[in-house]
């Protein structure tokens, strides 16, 4: 949740800022500012809306400096007004603040410096702690002692970066609970929320834990905790390149990554294929091997887009590797008092590696005895560093707030993770095989979805207007009805449910009328005949169907308005096409209605708060 970007070098930070806030908006984009020392006083533009109107600020009325902050926020307190938006500046001016996370203690803090005096100008939870250093800093006259007295009164989360007019050769940035990374640069440091606003300027970086602050100067920096006990830190490299970030032509990055699909698909499965024994070998794993066996139970945690992954793994797992499973939303989870025993197995699913919901209900796990494991894109990332084990995805990185690429990156990976149990234990070598050969051939299959998109926009065309939409699935589609249905939602702002396709008649049936699209997901499995059943059901109201079948498939057109082909595959796979086209129409329905495709409005790429 929001952008996060400090320098401090030689250079004229403020365009290297702004830049920065660019690659960063996909985190939150209500309001963007920046602010620089320049002659040792502290200069700070911000405005509600999209970087672009800040960059338009800052081209009119420059302002110079070498040490400077930015950052581009997702409002949690306090609309998205030019006042809210970050940096806050104490009531005299000498310190600048960027926060991300929320201060939970605020109002009670907030009516301390009250009565001591202070005003305020915000109504956000993050000008309180700027204030509040400031006032310490009035105290102790010392940068740094301010900052690491202020953090320890703070109860939540937060990611900082802060500058002080006063001792303005520093940068000071600390994190708890949300992402921080420092890129090392040559007589320049920059820290930031995530690599992407590091990698056009350096490789080389140092990731802050919870509870640590980085003191940075222009020729080095020290971290220790913030009750000052000094830590050493590793530095590491950043994998991807700078391409990754761009569009590649295509006119949102919500395409391009539904358009990598069939190298990410490819990428989750590399050199992770041992097809003569019919099983997958996954390195992250092995270390835990014998757990994974012997698990009692599984238990998958995550939100949103990862928690349907999630869903489609326990009907893999159950089925083939006899393991209960169970599917939790990380937020239920880590309030709950979940029973949870040693013998239990806890994966964790998400994209970002940052969710806070799902970070946390790791923690509870572990804090329990059971195994915490991940299934993470971002590398490197929080949630990827506090697993036992785990394994990448490897679909790079995901700029669109909508997740797609990542989808289908997991649902590989649960694949291989359920072939590699299921192998273990009871799974024979041809039927291991069998499935190993059908993951072998998604690449291409999902290729040929994406070499024909034209149907799929012209259903879009057809309903763009609608004012909702039902899905339906059963089995392994059944999450994806769900998330064809969020995908939806997220980017168009028309309202659609997903549904398991029989559960329709006990409710929502009375919602089908000649005005409703229906979405049904109906690929040649052995759950199909029950499913045209119940399109009938919805055909028989006048509901307007459109189905996703399996090529070849001439019975559905009988029934369906519409229908877009994916090519057959195994069951347990079938999600990892049918989901293509659901993302795809979300797309197109989106761009027909003119709405923000790669960040919808209210949404945030990484959610690290509660
Ligand atoms: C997906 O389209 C969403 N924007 C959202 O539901 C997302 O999947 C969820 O916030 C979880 O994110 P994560 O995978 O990064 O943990
Ligand atoms: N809680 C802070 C605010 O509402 C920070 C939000 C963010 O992470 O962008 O301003």
């Amino acid at each position: 949740m929001c952008g996060i970007v400090g320098y401090i070098g030689t250079k004229n930070c403020t365009p290297l800022i702004v830049n920065a806030l660019k690659r960063l908006e996909y985190r939150g984009y209500d309001s963007a500012g920046v602010a620089v020392i320049s002659h040792n006083q502290l200069q700070v533009q911000k405005k509600a809306g999209k970087v672009a109107e800040l960059v338009a600020i800052v081209d009119s009325h420059p302002i110079v400096g070498t040490v400077g902050i930015g950052h581009t926020r997702w409002a949690t307190h306090g609309a998205p007004t030019d006042i809210n938006a970050h940096p806050h500046m104490d009531q005299q001016r000498r310190f600048a603040l960027i926060h991300n996370g929320i201060v939970e203690n605020y109002m009670t803090i907030k009516h301390r410096l009250e009565r001591e005096g202070r005003t305020f100008t915000s109504q956000t939870d993050s000008e309180v702690l700027v204030q509040l250093i400031s006032l310490l800093y009035d105290k102790v006259h010392d940068f740094e002692t301010a900052v690491r007295l202020g953090l320890k009164e703070v109860e939540g989360a937060y990611g900082i970066a802060i500058i002080c007019a006063d001792e303005p050769d520093k940068l000071i940035a600390a994190r708890k609970g949300s992402p921080l990374v420092i890129g090392i640069g040559e007589d320049e440091f920059i820290v930031a929320s995530d690599a992407s606003a590091i990698v056009s300027h350096t490789r080389q970086v140092v990731y802050l834990e919870d509870g640590e602050i980085a003191v940075l100067t222009r020729t080095g920096f020290t971290t220790k905790t913030i009750d000052d006990v000094p830590v050493t830190k590793e530095v590491e490299e950043i994998t991807f390149d700078i391409e990754q970030l761009e569009k590649g032509g295509f006119p949102h990055f919500m395409l391009k990554e539904i358009h990598q699909q069939p190298e990410t698909i490819r990428d989750a499965m590399r050199g992770r294929l041992l097809p003569a024994e019919g099983t997958a070998r996954l390195g992250g794993l092995d270390s835990v091997k014998d757990r994974l066996r012997q698990a009692k139970r599984i238990v998958f945690t995550a939100c949103g887009t990862s928690w349907h992954a999630a869903l489609v793994g326990e009907y893999m797992l159950e089925h083939y590797a006899h393991v209960p499973v169970e599917v939790e939303y990380a937020s239920e989870f880590r309030y709950r008092n979940p029973v949870l025993s040693e013998e239990d197995v806890v994966f964790v699913l998400s994209q970002s590696g940052e969710t806070a919901d799902t970070l946390a209900a790791l923690r509870e796990a572990k804090r329990q005895g059971a195994l915490g494991l991940g299934i993470v894109n971002v590398v490197g990332s929080s949630i990827a560093r506090e697993t036992d084990a785990g394994v990448y995805i490897h679909a790079g990185a995901e700029i669109g707030v909508a997740s797609t690429k990542a989808f289908t990156g997991q649902l590989t990976m649960l694949a291989l993770i359920t072939l590699m149990i299921a192998r273990m234990k009871n799974l024979s070598v041809i039927e291991g095989q069998r499935i190993v050969e059908g993951l072998q051939l998604l690449p291409e299959l999902s290729k040929r979805i994406l070499s024909n998109t034209q149907n799929v926009e012209k259903i879009a065309e057809q309903f763009k207007d609608a004012r909702n939409f039902l899905y339906l699935g059963r089995g392994y589609n059944f999450p994806v009805a769900l998330e064809g249905a969020l995908k939806l939602k997220e980017i168009s702002y028309i309202h659609a449910e997903g549904y398991p396709a029989a559960e329709m008649k006990h409710g929502p049936i009375a919602l089908i009328d000649e005005n409703m699209p229906v979405v049904v997901v109906v690929p040649q499995d052995d759950i199909r005949e029950k499913v045209m059943s119940n399109i009938e059901e919805v055909r028989a109201r006048g509901g307007r169907i459109i189905a996703v079948a399996t090529e070849g498939d001439t019975d559905i057109h009988r029934l369906a308005e519409h229908v877009i082909t994916i090519p057959q595959t195994i069951p347990m796979l079938t999600p990892i096409l049918s989901v293509i086209p659901l993302h795809l129409l979300a797309y197109y329905i989106a761009v027909a209605r003119g709405c923000n495709v790669d960040q919808p409005r209210n949404l945030a790429k990484s959610v690290t708060v509660e």
